[in-house]
This record gives structure tokens, sequence and C-alpha cells, in this order.
């Protein structure tokens, strides 16, 4: 369950980030290929503009937090595009470690453990949208 204050943290915290998303960016593929190399080559266009991509939609989806019917179906289509990237289940695990490490650079102190949390509900959230929808996907194949 993402309550309320949840939202606002995720909210407050991604917005200390913003202003330096592309760097914020680029350390998460930093991480992300560190953690598990194999991901590397599962990224054929360039990395600037990925990064750019990236962030554009965290931002969008940390902005229609509130409005989770809306944010839903966007997040799934983008669940089913991931299953033709070739991305499996169990690399949303990698991508979410990746992500959690990244946030804890980029806020330092203010990556509290309520911060936390609530970014762990909010990318399990995400990530089971993504999953779901592209197992439906997979199986009306
Ligand atoms: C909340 C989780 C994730 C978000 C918000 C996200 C976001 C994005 C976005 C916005 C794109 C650009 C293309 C598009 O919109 O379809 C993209 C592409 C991609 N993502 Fe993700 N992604 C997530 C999880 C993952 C995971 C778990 C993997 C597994 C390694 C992954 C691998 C890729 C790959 C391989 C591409 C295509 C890159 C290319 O064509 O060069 N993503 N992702």
């Amino acid at each position: 369950m993402l309550t309320l204050t949840q939202v606002e943290l995720v909210q407050s915290s991604f917005a200390i980030i913003a202003p330096i998303a592309d760097d914020a960016a680029a350390l998460f593929y930093r991480r992300l290929f560190e953690i598990d190399p194999s991901l590397e080559p599962m990224f054929k266009g360039e990395m600037a503009e990925q990064r750019r991509k990236l962030m554009q939609m965290l931002t969008a989806a940390v902005k229609g937090l509130p409005r989770l019917d809306r944010l839903v179906p966007v997040v799934e289509d983008l669940g089913r595009r991931h299953a033709g990237y070739g991305v499996a289940d169990e690399h949303y695990d990698t991508v979410g470690a990746a992500l959690l490490w990244t946030l804890e650079k980029g806020l330092g102190t203010a990556f509290t453990p309520e911060v936390k949390e609530a970014w762990v509900t909010v990318y399990v959230l995400l990530a089971t949208t993504m999953k779901n929808a592209a197992a439906k996907e997979l199986s009306a194949a």
C-alpha cells in the first residue's frame, strides 16, 4: 500500500535529484552494469538518449503517483515494451537494487529510512505492474 506521505516523500526526494538528473542516471547505469555486466549488451541505443528517457519516465511516474488510475496504463505499456527488449522478471530486482543505490548516493542524509521505504514501495508497484503486463502479453502470444 502506498500512503499519501510516501507519495510526498518520493516526490520531494526526487526533486532533490532532478537538477542532477543526467549525472544520477549515469551513476545508475554504471552501478547496474557493475552488478550485472550481462545486461549492458541489451542496451542497443545511445546511452545519453537512454539516460534522458529513463529520467523522463521516472519524472512522469513520480508526478503521476497521486493518480494511479492514469499512471498504471502507461506503466503497463512500458512493461510490454520491456518484454520486447528481452527483459525478464529477475532483472527487475537488479534494476531495483541499482536504483536504490543511486538514490542513496544522490540524496545522502536525505535518504532516511522512511524515504527508502517509500521508494521501495513505489518501485515494487512499478515493477509489479510492468511484469504483470509483460506476462499477460507473453501468455496471449
Ligand atoms: C521501473 C523500472 C523501469 C523503468 C521506469 C524503465 C524505463 C525505460 C524507458 C523509459 C526506456 C525507453 C524506451 C521505452 O520507453 O520503451 C527503457 C528502455 C529499456 N530498458 Fe528500461 N525501465 C525499467 C526497467 C528495466 C529493467 C528491469 C531492465 C532490464 C535490464 C530494463 C532494460 C531496458 C532496455 C534493454 C531498454 C532498451 C534500450 C535500447 O533500446 O537501447 N529496463 N526503459
